[in-house]
């Protein structure tokens, strides 16, 4: 064994110290009426409405409102001051984002986030990332997409930034 081997090897030693590990967990969530939870998830201090789903892996923080009959699929994040109205599907995978950095990096305090409010019958895509915005009813948001700005007229958005692709009716 030649001497780079041996610093590989000594590198791969496991380190003694013990790391502080906190559980994920299901932790005072106010829950309605049939609802469904696929553990594991991190759920804590937020609000889930009746008949809602939440598949694995999904994080839903403090203060987060999700609707009634709404989906939120494996491994979405949805942070502390978003609220999801009623009959919304949240794809795999979706962020959103209550940070945007306005200080040029992460906020030194609270007061600088910012909230988020996605309306009723809204579709988020796979992937998606929502940054502090307001999407109204009926928007479709495509996979991938980035919302950087406020949706005001229901229709099928996609891309980064997420722009128009077509209208769709308000009510469906
Ligand atoms: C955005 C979406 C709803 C658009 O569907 P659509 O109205 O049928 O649109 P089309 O497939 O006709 O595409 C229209 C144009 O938008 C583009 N486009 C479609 N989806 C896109 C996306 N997610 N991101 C970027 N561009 C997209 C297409 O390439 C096409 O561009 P072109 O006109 O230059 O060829 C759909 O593509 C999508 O992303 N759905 C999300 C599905 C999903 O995440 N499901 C999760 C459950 S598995």
């Amino acid at each position: 064994m030649n001497e780079h081997d041996l610093r590989l090897r000594s590198s791969r030693q496991p380190r003694l110290e013990r790391p502080e590990v906190l559980d994920v967990g299901v932790v005072d969530v106010e829950f309605g009426k049939d609802v469904t939870v696929v553990q594991p998830v991190n759920l804590y201090r937020c609000a889930i409405g009746d008949g809602s789903f939440v598949g694995p892996f999904v994080e839903i923080q403090n203060g987060a409102n999700i609707g009634r009959r709404c989906r939120v699929q494996s491994h979405s994040f949805i942070c502390e001051l978003v609220t999801i109205g009623d009959d919304c599907f949240i794809s795999h995978g979706v962020m959103f984002i209550n940070d945007p950095f306005i200080t040029g990096g992460p906020a030194p305090e609270r007061a600088l986030w910012r909230k988020t409010k996605v309306g009723n019958h809204v579709s988020i895509g796979t992937n998606a990332t929502i940054l502090p915005v307001t999407i109204c009813d009926g928007a479709v948001i495509g996979a991938g997409a980035v919302v950087t700005r406020d949706i005001s007229v229901s229709g099928v958005y996609a891309g980064n930034p997420a722009r128009l692709l077509r209208r769709l009716p308000a009510t469906r």
